[in-house]
């Protein structure tokens, strides 16, 4: 399901899965491949939001595992050519903004410090390490926060 905002600009299901695809590919060992991207992005337990800048570029996105208890992060990623500029802060306010009042739980590579700095500046605490979790084979940390 597309978030209001891209609704509003016209985007279309095909159009985030596009999108979201090309990004996957830069910043992913193992990226997602386009048809679990549009099944999950068409998915009406899904949500899916777009970072696009004031050229009009699409720069990230996020997509958020939506249940009734709680919310779970499917994914976010910022392109590379993009990084470090705040844009991910961005992504994570919107997740929080949707979340209001909810837990939320995301699952991150153990090794990516950039990711866990960036959830542990929002408030997010590793509950638990499962391993073998990820396609690579790396294990993750569960990490949570109540909105
Ligand atoms: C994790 C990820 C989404 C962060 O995105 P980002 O846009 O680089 O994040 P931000 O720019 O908001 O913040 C990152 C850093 O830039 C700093 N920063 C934020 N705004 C800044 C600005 N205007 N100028 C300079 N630095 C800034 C932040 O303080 C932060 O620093 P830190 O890493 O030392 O804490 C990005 O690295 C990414 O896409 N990684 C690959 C995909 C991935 O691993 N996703 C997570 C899967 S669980």
């Amino acid at each position: 399901m597309l978030d209001n905002s891209l609704k509003d600009r016209g985007f279309t299901t095909k159009r985030v899965s596009n999108e979201i695809f090309n990004i996957e590919q830069k910043v992913f060992a193992k990226p997602h491949n386009y048809g679990v991207i549009e099944q999950a992005v068409s998915d009406a337990n899904k949500l899916f939001y777009l970072q696009i800048n004031n050229k009009s570029q699409v720069i990230g996105y996020a997509g958020l595992i939506i249940t009734p208890d709680f919310n779970d992060i499917w994914s976010i990623a910022v392109d590379p050519k993009w990084q470090h500029l705040g844009f991910g802060y961005k992504l994570m306010n919107w997740i929080l903004t949707i979340s209001k009042n909810k837990k939320v739980f995301l699952e991150v590579d153990i090794n990516n410090y950039k990711a866990i700095n960036l959830y542990k500046d929002f408030g997010f605490v590793i509950i638990d390490k499962r391993q073998n979790y990820f396609a690579t084979g790396v294990p993750a940390f569960i990490m949570t926060k109540t909105c």
